[in-house]
């Protein structure tokens, strides 16, 4: 990973060493306003109380720029444009061409993240809020991972609670060998198990000692519930690798591992006072906040929010966090907000430690509401799957999902239209990869011609260089996703990336020119191929060399 800082990043420290603020550049808005425009001048004008102009013109004189630029330009008002030289240009070219990650500024300050998703729950089918879950996440693991961050995934599986008290009884009631079952079986069970407790009093009384008798730690138990789990994982690790993600058992952290934290939790808070007992029920009144967490209920169980506040406790103290993202539905964004609460107040999260909740919409079918099937079921993230591969090879079917989950906003509902999302036009998945399997076409051909892609020298063309000036942008768009947490800002670099090839390609020929001409566009091409497939790779989406 290089440490050297990127062009964007050398021209706003050189514009702020003469100016003494942050000149916020901005990519110019169009061609002859240069590649990168400062409104410093007007800004430093309001506070000198002098005209903008004037200032511009000063700062113009300091900013040391020559060895990078063309001479600076003071346009309108006041601003100063920032039009970067073609051999400079050039180079930074030539260097993304060697190396993708050359432009990311690699974290200064190297943190250890904390990233809590997929978290899917046992004996269930994975539906599409996991999907995205597993998407975003994987998403950030990838972009922290390459921007010099430690990640420690947690998927904090729903691998504990009541209903595995029932489930077990009903297994034994059955005489049914868990090991038998897969997850759609083991999801059967439990709605046997379900129906049966609402019809019999006599088997919900048992069902209650099953958990009593689960959360001791009786043997035989335990021996079945892991069963329910392994298969539930089983189920679960087949779906993250038809995803091609990187979560592995190692990353799992179902909420039965605090089991045993969970009274040390409650006695902790009792005792400082922090919590308080409520109606029978230990709970966390914070200012603000609606309602208190619950940290034991009246009948003495532990739930959601005590084992939220374990995790937290774990995360910070055993796992080293120094910042915490949790990647779960919109719904859940009061939940969070309330654990972050109580856990500042209890100290389990220093202010030095960060906490994001990242939300996310739903997925709509095409009649605009809540995606599900035919039945009213919640529609289960295999059969998405199929559905989008019933119209695309794996590889590119899993990139329209993707694309179409990481490209607008996160917090934005998305209509699953699979033609749409499968499409090689338009701003999908698919489209960029057909503009990652073009490019290599291209270099193939000329590879057989005997014509090898050269180095980036001559950047003549104005489309040329808007593209090698788009390349030179790629580290600083990493960076603000690892910062942001908004993966949608490296999908429309990457679309505006393909675009800007398309237009290279159509002005200006690269197998019909000759020598230098060439071999500097070939590697131009190759360059951009590069950064192409990287960013797709960010994204969690290959990049086959033929579609
Ligand atoms: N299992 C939960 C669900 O499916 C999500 C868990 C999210 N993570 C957490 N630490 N609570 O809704």
């Amino acid at each position: 990973m290089a440490s050297m800082l990127s062009l964007p990043a050398v021209l706003s420290a050189r514009v702020e060493a003469a100016a003494g603020v942050d000149p916020e550049l901005r990519p110019a808005t169009r061609p002859q306003f240069g590649h990168y425009q400062s409104n410093v001048a007007l800004r430093l004008a309001k506070s000198e109380g002098r005209p903008p102009r004037e200032v511009a013109a000063r700062l113009v004189e300091q900013i040391d720029l020559a060895d990078l630029c063309e001479p600076l330009e003071i346009a309108g008002p006041g601003f100063i444009n920032l039009r970067i030289r073609a051999d400079v240009l050039a180079g930074v070219a030539e260097d993304v061409r060697g190396d993708p990650h050359s432009g990311i500024n690699a974290a200064e300050h190297p943190k250890r993240v904390v990233i809590d998703y997929s978290s899917p729950n046992a004996a269930k089918q994975m539906h599409v809020g996991h999907l995205r879950s597993t998407i975003i996440g994987d998403c950030f693991t990838r972009v922290l991972r390459a921007t010099g961050h430690t990640v420690i995934p947690q998927n904090h599986m729903g691998d504990w609670g009541r209903q595995f008290g029932m489930m077990v009884e009903q297994l034994i009631d059955e005489g049914l060998d868990a090991t038998t079952l897969d997850l759609p079986g083991a999801e059967a069970l439990y709605q046997r198990a379900n129906a049966h407790l609402n019809e019999s009093e006599e088997f919900a009384a048992r069902a209650r000692d099953r958990v009593v008798a689960l959360q001791a730690g009786d043997a035989e138990t335990r021996r079945i519930w892991q069963q329910i789990i392994d298969i539930s994982l089983a189920g679960f690790n087949a779906t993250y690798q038809r995803m091609n993600v990187l979560l592995t058992d190692d990353d799992v952290a179902g909420e039965s591992i605090y089991n045993d934290d969970l009274p040390v939790v409650a006695a902790d808070l009792e005792q400082r006072g922090i919590a308080v007992m409520d109606d029978g029920a230990l709970v966390v009144f914070v200012d603000g906040f609606p309602a208190p967490a619950m940290i034991r209920n009246r009948q003495g169980g532990y739930g959601y929010d005590c084992t939220d506040l374990a995790a937290v406790r774990h995360r910070v103290g055993d796992l080293g966090a120094d910042r915490l993202i949790y990647v779960v539905g919109t719904p859940q964004q009061f939940h969070f907000d309330l654990i972050f609460a109580v856990s500042r107040k209890a100290g389990y999260l220093p202010p030095e430690v960060s906490a994001e909740f990242v939300g996310f919409g739903q997925v709509l079918g095409a009649d605009g509401k809540k995606f599900s099937t035919r039945e009213g079921t919640a529609v289960t993230l295999d059969s998405l799957l199929d559905a989008a591969e019933a119209e695309a090879a794996p590889a590119i079917a899993l990139a329209a999902i993707k694309y179409a989950d990481l490209s607008s906003g996160l917090q934005k509902d998305y209509t699953f239209d699979v033609e749409r999302m499968v499409a090689t036009t338009g701003d999908t998945g698919p489209y960029l990869q057909y503009a990652h399997a073009r490019a290599t076409q291209i270099l193939r051909k000329a590879e057989a011609e005997g014509y090898p892609a050269g180095p980036i020298t001559l950047l003549t063309e104005p489309e040329e260089q808007t593209l090698a000036l788009l390349l030179s942008r790629f580290g600083e768009v990493v960076d603000t996703v690892a910062e942001t947490l908004q993966p949608h800002r490296l999908c429309g670099y990457l679309y505006e990336l393909a675009g800007a090839l398309s237009v290279f390609y159509e002005k200006c020929p690269v197998l019909k020119s000759e020598g230098a001409v060439r071999a500097s566009r070939l590697g131009l091409c190759l360059a951009t191929k590069r950064v192409i497939a990287t960013g797709l790779d960010l994204l969690g989406i290959q990049a086959p060399d033929r579609m």
